[in-house]
């Protein structure tokens, strides 16, 4: 039976070098004369092992590896997508991965993303301990990675073990026993770190040996190419006006001509394979061909390309009936959505299964869930929302842009992030708030604690009084009733102007005019003078009940307002 490469994925933050690390193993490669100049990046890479017999013969002696699978088949992730490639009917695409950290940083938010990824799919990784070279001091001192090492200025080294054993703990925290992987006796009870440097290309042989050796050591028995065609449509491409399914195809064979179900969020389609094309070894292009056997990187063209959507998994089976219900029923389970709730949107199916399955997790009813940018039809859909469930007039996008249109919509909170657990945070927040928000709502026809201070400016005396103030706390509120300090009413408040333009109400720190008909400046009201709104008994005993939707400044004038008041009836408010 045929053995097929295994499939690495390459994770990892974003910028601390998943590229530039691929980039080393295709030019060292490109140096051994095997191939011609990288031309394009494109998401996966075919590696041959035949240059890998070769450089690395010695390398490969000393941890005893007899090479025996063919290759590996890269797939590049960007940092912020960590899902997006990972996901295949059933579990992960990736049958082993570089966990890439660069040294000085140690784990960022998409490292620990990745490490919670590879963990629930119990994808086994080895860590590439990248930009070495940027140590201070760092400088090569041999081809040898150990030797490299351990060769550096003493002051060097004792930087690069600082970091080293920072991040050992960090990497133990999260459940991993590490280890420098020439140091490491089992590797089947620690994960191999293997420092390195995609800039400089130090590290890079070691880190393909050790992936090697990992691989043989785990994955046989796992290798054996099937007999039906299975992948995952990666991104919907277009080249010279024509469409194709960048996938993935990670067991049997298909050729044109056969014909394919691929997923969809609602039902699969049914389509045929009008052109086929195989990623070339070492990420150098296409070539057309008639038939390809996993795993490889391909290009497929089919009439339905437009339907297609990022992640979805497609097969090849005799049986089409059975394949469009096997393929189907685990996207339903995966995007099952309740009757009501908020709105969702992530880039590919793999993103939107991992955004859905952590609300889920926390208790948040999803109405609606799609893939791709948040548009207008999105903000429709929560506008449904906006009367009886506020909390979920709200749409969330993961790995997504907001579209110009949808903007437009202001009263529809959008919500978009790169990073899953931010996301969930951010709408939490906004969830908090706007709770409060609605229940100072229910608070609008109580007078709320307000303190002015009576400014110099005087525009009119009286009939009306028209005179300047400033907010010292709380929001002065048009028609509200004002008392002084020695608890006497002075008048209502009949008009807010604020810039020559009359608003309902101002807030802490603004100054603007009021005017007041009943009175005249300078007898009720002297400049100097402080002011607050006439709260009643059965307001204050209200207002002390919610006293949480109240902020310090309007507790403060609640007790200021409630002693002005027990001069006169001492067991007022109690
Ligand atoms: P995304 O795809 O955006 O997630 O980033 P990435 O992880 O692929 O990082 P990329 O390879 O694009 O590198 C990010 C930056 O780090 C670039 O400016 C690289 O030149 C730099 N860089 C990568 N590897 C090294 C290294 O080994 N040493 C040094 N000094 N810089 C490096
Ligand atoms: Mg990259």
């Amino acid at each position: 039976m045929a053995i097929r490469q295994p499939i690495i994925t390459v994770v990892g933050h974003v910028d601390h070098g998943k590229t530039t690390i691929l980039d080393a193993i295709r030019s060292t490669a490109v140096a051994s004369k095997e191939a011609g100049g990288i031309t394009q990046k494109i998401s996966f890479t075919s590696f041959p092992f035949a240059y890998l017999k070769e450089k690395c013969k010695d390398l490969l002696d000393s941890f005893k590896i007899k090479l025996e699978i063919p290759g590996f088949l890269f797939i590049d992730t960007p940092g912020h997508a960590a899902f997006t490639n990972l996901r295949k009917r059933g579990g992960a695409l990736a049958d082993m991965a570089i966990l890439v950290i660069d040294i000085n940083e140690g784990i960022m938010p998409q490292t620990e993303e990745s490490i919670e990824i590879l963990k629930a799919n119990k994808i086994p990784f080895i860590v590439a301990l990248n930009k070495i070279d940027s140590i201070a001091g760092w400088k090569k001192m041999s081809d040898n990675l150990k030797e490299d090492i351990e060769m550096q200025a003493a002051f060097t080294k004792k930087h690069f073990e600082d970091k080293f054993y920072r991040l050992l703990g960090s990497l133990s925290n999260y459940g991993f026993d590490s280890e420098l992987f020439y140091r490491i006796n089992d590797f089947t009870k620690q994960i191999a770190l293997v420092p390195c440097s995609g800039k400089k290309g130090e590290g890079i042989n070691e880190l393909l040996v050790m992936l090697a050796g990992l691989s043989q050591r785990f994955l046989k028995g796992r290798l054996e190419v099937g007999k039906e065609a299975k992948g995952t449509v990666l991104e919907v491409k277009k080249d010279r006006d024509v469409l194709y399914l960048e996938s993935i195809l990670y067991d049997g064979h298909l050729k044109v001509n056969d014909t394919i179900v691929i997923g969809g969020l609602e039902k699969p389609f049914v389509t045929k394979i009008r052109a086929l094309f195989e990623a070339l070894p070492l990420a150098k292009g296409f070539k057309n061909v008639q038939n390809v056997s996993a795993a490889a990187g391909i290009r497929m063209q089919v009439p339905e390309a437009q339907q297609a959507l990022p992640g979805m998994p497609f097969v090849c089976m005799k049986d089409i009936k059975s394949a469009s219900e096997e393929v189907q029923k685990e996207i339903t389970e995966a995007v099952k959505t309740d009757k009501e709730g908020i709105i969702v949107k992530a880039d590919s199916l793999g993103s939107l299964e991992a955004l859905l399955y952590l609300l889920k997790k926390n208790k948040i009813k999803i109405a609606r869930a799609g893939i791709g940018d948040i548009t207008k039809i999105d903000v429709m859909s929560a506008t449904a929302n906006l009367k009886e469930k506020p909390l979920d007039a709200i749409v969330l996008g993961f790995n997504v842009s907001i579209s110009e249109e949808a903007k437009t919509e202001e009263k529809i909170k959008l919500l978009a992030n790169e990073v899953i657990y931010k996301l969930i945070e951010d709408f939490e927040a906004w969830r908090v708030e706007k709770a409060k928000e609605i229940e100072r709502g229910t608070l609008a026809e109580l007078t709320m604690p307000c303190k002015i201070k009576v400014l110099k400016y005087v525009f009119r005396q009286s009939k009306p009084a028209i005179f300047g103030v400033k907010v010292e706390g709380g929001f002065l509120m048009k028609d509200v009733q004002l008392i002084n300090e020695n608890g006497e009413t002075v008048d209502r408040v009949k008009n807010i102007q604020s810039q020559k333009k009359s608003v309902e109400k101002s807030k802490k720190g603004e100054e603007v005019a009021i005017s007041m008909p009943n009175i005249t400046y300078g007898r009720q009201v002297r400049e100097g003078e402080v002011l607050y709104s006439n709260v009643n008994e059965t307001e204050f005993k209200k207002l002390k009940e919610s006293k949480k939707l109240l902020n310090s400044d309007e507790i403060t004038i609640l007790q200021e307002i409630a002693s002005i008041k027990r001069k006169e009836k001492s067991t007022w408010g109690i």
